[in-house]
């Protein structure tokens, strides 16, 4: 089974071909935080203008590097949600239009659920339930108890902010560009995480959720001074923005690691799945190896773990097969998907 995802719920524009839920024959994504970098963050009006312009380039582009003709494509997958409004209309009505017109059926993909789904697509025969699910991205932190692809029970959720964007607002209080994840990562390398000393968020009776917003403003305050604002000037050396940088990496790292073991105590999964633009840090990967030990735990490839359209095409395949039926045209964007509905597609 052949099938085109589109992806575009935030500031990555993306089409790929992927055979059978794992076989990637192309996937290519145009990435935007180049352009937004001016702004700190995702100017979602600009996000959307550009989707216009990149979208029919990029499915041109994956169908020519798949060496695929639309005739041969067996189903459209397209990102519905959770993202911004602007930009996932642009993947949705482009899903449409194709849909209608080369007569093909189209679905509509859970955007964290394909997250997930990215750690899982090389093993695709052979995945192991019940897993633990961690999804961590910029705009989403969450643990999930896998039962079965589409069948996920949430344990664990932020409060407040996600990690890649705790991550990406620390780097902007420290003077870094958007995205900031790699930033702190490059500048935590040559710090020493000892010279600050930052506390995780606690939420109380609930051991599995997060809360990285206070951990943030305490990074503040250490770079601008106590009770400072965001527009307050830097009044740190620049050896101890290194040091800020590895204390709040290692506090934020930590922190989602062990509630992963704290998960796994109390659960016994036979795996954890690990998703979302995080994943990327070296130093995470360091310490799930070290603190999980024998554990089994699965990252997706590199390609996999910042938004791209090949975890929305490979997701479709699973999703498909089980319900047995398409979506209507008149599917609908949705900017939030709840947690708590299970399954999430
Ligand atoms: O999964 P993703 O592309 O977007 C969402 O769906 O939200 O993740 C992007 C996020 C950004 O916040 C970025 O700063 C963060 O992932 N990120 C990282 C690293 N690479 C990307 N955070 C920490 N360390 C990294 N190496
Ligand atoms: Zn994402």
């Amino acid at each position: 089974m052949l099938v085109l995802g589109i992806e575009s719920t935030c500031d990555e524009t993306g089409a790929a071909i992927v055979k059978d839920g794992h076989l990637i024959l192309s996937n290519v994504v145009f990435s935007q935080s180049m352009l937004h970098k001016r702004f700190g963050g995702v100017y979602p009006e600009w996000a959307s203008r550009k989707h216009v312009d990149n979208m029919i380039p990029i499915i041109d582009e994956a169908f020519k590097t798949a060496s695929i003709s639309p005739e041969k494509i067996d189903l459209i997958a397209v990102a519905k949600g959770p993202g911004l409004i602007g930009p996932l209309l642009i993947g949705l009505n482009t899903a449409k239009a194709l849909s209608f017109s080369w007569e093909k059926p189209m679905i509509g993909i859970n955007h964290v659920e394909a997250h997930l789904y990215a750690a899982m697509m090389p093993h695709s025969n052979q995945l192991l339930f019940p897993s633990l699910g961690v999804v961590i991205s910029g705009g989403h932190t969450f643990m999930v108890l896998i039962k079965n692809i589409g069948n996920y029970e949430l344990i664990g959720q932020t409060r407040d902010d996600a990690i890649g964007e705790a991550f990406d607002k620390v780097a902007h209080i420290l003077g870094l560009p958007y995205p900031g994840g790699p930033e702190i990562e490059k500048l935590a390398r040559k710090g020493n995480q000892r010279k600050f000393f930052f506390k995780p968020g606690r939420v109380k009776n609930a051991p599995f959720d997060f809360s990285f917003s206070g951990l943030k403003t305490n990074v503040m305050y250490s770079v601008k001074g106590k009770n400072s604002k965001r527009t307050d000037p830097i009044i740190i050396s620049n050896e101890e923005k290194k040091d800020i940088a590895a204390a709040f990496q290692e506090t934020a790292l930590s922190d989602i690691v062990d509630k992963i073991l704290l998960a796994i105590k109390k659960y016994a999964p036979k795996a954890v799945y690990l998703g979302g633009g995080v994943a990327n840090n070296r130093r995470l990967q360091d310490l799930l190896q070290k603190k999980l030990e024998n554990h089994p735990f699965f990252l997706p490839p590199k390609d996999l773990t910042l938004d791209n359209a090949a975890m929305i095409a490979g997701l479709a395949y699973p999703v498909y097969l089980k319900n047995k039926k398409a979506d209507s045209l008149s599917l609908e964007p949705m900017t939030r998907i709840p947690l708590t509905s299970a399954p999430l597609t």
